[in-house]
């Protein structure tokens, strides 16, 4: 950037402005009503996190961790990370903090922002905020079919439209294993006509072939085997399961045996709500099971320390959580509109000695009643400070004169003289007897 050139946020990324900070507010208000009645709890991350969280927890072959993190050194040589997203550093929080003591399932919801260095397009960001639920410490599948109903739940009250739920289950363990090795001998009998990018992942991630939007791999995926195909009874057991309470629940899906996620740690059950109101970008929320991410990201802590966690033996810690991405619900959603907050009293600064301070006791005083409160802070005319009240729809202007005050009603239209230390009491009154 040459000198004197204009400073601008960096590409992908935004400023909330407060007309959108309104609607975020109410959208968060509706996600933690929703969220904390249904007995998840909230917290917090860092913004930083070992880099190795993520590799770990994430998976070496993902696009995010191969290209789309922001990474820095902290001065002792150690590889930081701006989040790219939030599972991995829950299951941290839930080891470092010695959660698997607690009632289980342990529930939490967030609402952060997270970094990937993706293309930037409409909708798709490098900055970013989720609201994210995660729900650790039980297999059963009511806590999956809880999840998706509560996501579910919250897209339909934020108004997004035109929304598509597509469910299927990855399995897990030994038939996942057997399956894996069948989709790669598929594709390796085929390894002519896949792209480059799906013959490099043949080894490490032969599933997101499933992902590709190449020709030569679509064709070849056609026929491919399917992993729903292969699930052993417990897995497809517990698929029923899932899909039963969500008939209950009344939530409509469709099962898509060809659904993969962007994130390797998934099992089981795995879900995407898409909106047909976006463009390219239709995910607007998403997740799945992903039991044993727990014990595969135990030995990292925030600053990259080792954690003691919970026994190595024994059962894996399973998890199923989603996350819905803010700026896609905007897109896709009928926001509610936001009222303004009301202005209950203006003060302002009328003619003589001493009036600022004055005015600024006044207001100092209605604030501590409970009133909401601005006072002139520009300088301007009293027909400027006039003009101005009305536009922020003040319910009453006290036009301070030092020991005197002309207290204005601004929808009633009439005025009165006041003695300026009784100004705050009488709008109070006033306010109650409305
Ligand atoms: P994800 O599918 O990568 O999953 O992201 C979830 C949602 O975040 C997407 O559906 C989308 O709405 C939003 N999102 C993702 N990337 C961007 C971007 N670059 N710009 C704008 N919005 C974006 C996860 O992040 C998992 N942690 C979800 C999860 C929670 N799985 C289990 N628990």
């Amino acid at each position: 950037m040459s000198r004197g050139e204009q400073i601008k946020a960096p590409r992908g990324t935004f400023d909330v402005l407060a007309e959108q900070a309104g609607v975020r507010a109410s959208l968060e208000g509706s996600a933690r009503k929703l969220l904390e009645g249904a007995g998840y709890e909230r917290i917090e991350t860092p913004v930083l996190e070992a880099t190795e969280l993520f590799a770990r927890g994430v998976g070496a072959s993902t696009d995010i961790v191969q290209k789309e993190m922001f990474t820095l050194e902290d001065g002792g040589g150690r590889s930081l990370a701006l989040r790219p997203e939030g599972t991995a550093p829950i299951c941290r929080a839930y080891v470092e903090h010695g959660m698997h003591k607690r009632k289980q399932p342990v529930k939490l919801w967030y609402l952060s922002n997270f970094f990937r260095h993706e293309r930037a397009q409409a909708g798709r960001y490098r900055q970013f905020w989720q609201v994210g639920a995660e729900a650790l410490g039980s297999e059963d599948p009511a806590v999956d079919a809880e999840s998706i109903v509560l996501l579910a739940a919250l897209l339909g009250e934020l108004g997004v439209r035109e929304v598509r739920l597509r469910l299927s289950s990855l399995g897990s363990g030994e038939s996942r294993a057997a399956y894996r090795e069948l989709l790669q001998a598929h594709l390796r009998a085929h390894e002519a006509s896949l792209s480059e990018e799906v013959r490099g992942r043949i080894e490490l991630n032969p599933l997101r072939a499933f992902d590709s939007d190449h020709e030569g791999t679509r064709r070849v995926m056609a026929n491919a085997p399917r992993l729903l195909d292969h699930l052993d009874d417990d897995d497809a057991e517990h698929f029923a399961q899932v899909r039963e309470l969500l008939d209950v629940a009344e939530v409509p899906y469709e099962v898509d045996p060809t659904l993969v996620r962007g994130l390797d740690y998934y099992t089981r059950t795995v879900f995407e709500f898409t909106s047909d109101a976006l463009g390219a970008q239709s995910g607007v929320g998403g997740g799945g099971r992903y039991d044993g991410l727990v014990e595969k990201i135990k030995g990292t802590a925030s600053g990259g320390e080792i954690m003691k966690g919970p026994p190595t033996h024994g059962p894996t810690t399973p998890g199923i959580g989603w996350a819905t991405g803010i700026e896609r619900i905007l897109l896709a959603g009928e926001p509610a509109p936001v009222a303004a907050s009301p202005v209950d009293l203006f003060v302002a600064l009328g003619e003589g000695g001493e009036i600022r301070k004055a005015s600024f006791a006044v207001l100092g005083d209605a604030r501590s009643a409970g009133l909401t409160a601005q006072m002139e802070l520009a300088g301007r005319s009293l027909k400027g400070q006039l003009g101005l009240a009305n536009a922020l729809g003040a319910r009453y202007v006290a036009i301070v004169e030092g020991e005197e005050t002309v207290l204005k009603d601004m929808q009633g239209g009439g005025q009165e003289r006041l003695a300026t230390d009784t100004v705050v009491h009488a709008v109070l009154r006033a306010l109650r007897d409305l």
